[in-house]
């Protein structure tokens, strides 16, 4: 499957020369300046395969229906072939003079063909032709971010499960709050890569429509069969309505949202590990594969990429913001500020699967939970704190009576150095009648953890299910 050019904002191709198709409706050429201005040939390079296959179909079908003969259609579609061969072998560069990959190869089939070269476009637009060309890009980026989705989640799920017994503090608001199996915090990752491949399944859904045949705007005079372009490219449905076809870039846009959102994920996830990694933590140690050092302070080692990942997310959600402005304004049907979906689109394509990518080896290779550091951890504060009140409300005092009650007790322990699993059950008794001696156990963060069995909840049963459906989760 086609390699994705690099996104190259400065133009490095020919400069321009050869005339445009409507060179004879002008009477003067295009300034060189603004031939720059307008190429989009830098950029959109990277759907010459789509393009190569959607102008397959599209001969095909006027082959098919009688528009072109047979003969003439599979010269078009041979052609189209060597076009896409030259270019994989680096033999095709257009010049910037084609202004776009639609007429870079167009200009191309001509010279290899002749004159039949001049009958693909009978039927059809540029207009048309670039909206399947970025569907087709699109569901095939899409089905590849899925599948990154997937190794992520696997990574993940090995790490959840060697961690099910490994207690980690739960915070809110940053402050140390109740204590958690580590493998249900990462489970929690889980469940946000869960929704973002389910979310990109149900875009792909509306990406996979296919606009071919829609024209310039109004459809076409010809007797075409939008239908079997359709089935030819894969595409599960033919849109409606070709003033929408050639305009609508929703999918794009819907795309670019979900985009966002894996990076949201990614980049609290990457903020939890610096927090961890750094020297107040200490809750994870970096590895080298993932760490760098610094240039002048020898004992450095940064988190560099949970870094990057969480600095890229502004771009994409950058990317999101102009699309959406873009659109907002546009008149039907297509206006050239259209042209300015592609960039967003590979950019933040080529953000999410390197940010995916990134993550998911960090998590396979590049930390290590620091076990000891998390026990310890657990056990110097105040977050069984829950846990002594639940004790006396499940005996029948009032929860919020209960709570006022263990409220005064951590203070008097904070005062006086203590840790709630320090005082002696005399000391208890003496706070409440209702304690017993099982209240030394109920208290140790082993106990408070195991005990969270309510569904969803963090107890040790609770989460090896969890652990086991999340794997059946992935199958699909
Ligand atoms: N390069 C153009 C784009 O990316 C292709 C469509 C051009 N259509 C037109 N009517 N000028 O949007």
């Amino acid at each position: 499957m086609p390699v994705m050019a690099p996104i190259n904002l400065v133009f490095r191709f020919k400069p321009v020369t050869a005339p445009q198709p409507w060179s004879q409706r002008f009477s003067s050429p295009l300034h060189p300046a603004i031939a720059r201005f307008n190429a989009s040939l830098s950029f959109d390079i990277a759907l010459i395969d789509y393009d190569l296959t959607g102008s397959q179909a599209h001969a095909r079908m006027l082959g098919q229906v009688g528009i072109l003969t047979t003969a003439e259609a599979e010269t078009l579609v041979a052609g189209l072939e060597t076009i896409r061969q030259e270019y994989h072998q680096g033999l095709f560069q257009p010049g910037l003079d084609a202004e776009d990959v639609h007429l870079a190869v167009e200009r191309r089939l001509t010279e290899l063909v002749g004159d039949t070269g001049k009958k693909l476009h009978t039927a059809r637009s540029r207009n048309d032709q670039v909206a399947t060309d970025l569907r087709l890009y699109l569901r095939d980026q899409i089905d590849a971010i899925r599948q990154q989705l997937r190794t992520f989640q696997e990574a993940l799920l090995d790490l959840a499960d060697a961690h099910v017994e490994t207690l980690i503090p739960g915070y809110t608001h940053l402050q140390r709050a109740q204590p958690l199996s580590l493998a249900h915090h990462l489970l929690a990752y889980f469940e946000m890569a869960q929704r973002d491949w389910e979310r990109l399944g149900e875009i792909r859904g509306r990406v996979n429509v296919s606009p071919l045949g829609s024209g310039a705007l109004a459809g076409t005079t010809f007797p075409i069969d939008r239908h079997f372009t359709a089935e030819a490219l894969g595409f599960a449905q033919v849109g409606r309505n070709s003033l929408d076809g050639v305009s609508d870039r929703d999918f794009a846009i819907e795309f670019l949202a979900a985009a966002s959102l894996i990076l949201v994920h990614l980049s609290r996830l990457a903020e939890e590990v610096i927090l961890w990694s750094s020297q107040e933590f200490q809750f994870v140690k970096l590895l080298d594969a993932c760490a760098t050092g610094s240039s002048i302070m020898p004992q450095k080692k940064n988190p560099d990429v949970p870094e990057l990942v969480r600095g890229k997310a502004g771009r994409v959600f950058g990317h999101l913001q102009a699309l959406l402005v873009v659109l907002k304004g546009l008149p039907l049907a297509y206006n050239k500020d259209l042209q300015e979906d592609k960039e967003t689109l590979f950019d933040t394509v080529a953000t999410v699967r390197a940010c995916l990518e990134a993550m998911t080896i960090l998590l396979t290779e590049g930390l290590e939970f620091r076990v000891e550091r998390l026990v310890g951890a657990v056990g110097e504060d105040f977050s069984n704190a829950t846990d002594v009140a639940d004790y006396l409300a499940a005996r029948g005092v009032p929860f919020r009576e209960a709570y006022q009650l263990v409220g005064r007790l951590v203070r008097q322990c904070t005062e006086r150095g203590l840790r709630l699993m320090d005082l002696t059950l005399t000391e208890w008794q003496e706070l409440h009648p209702k304690f017993e001696a099982d209240i030394l156990t109920a208290i140790t963060p082993q106990q408070v953890v195991a005990g969270r069995q309510s569904y969803g909840g963090t107890g040790f049963s609770q989460v090896q299910a969890a652990l086991r459906v999340a794997r059946d989760l992935i199958l699909v």
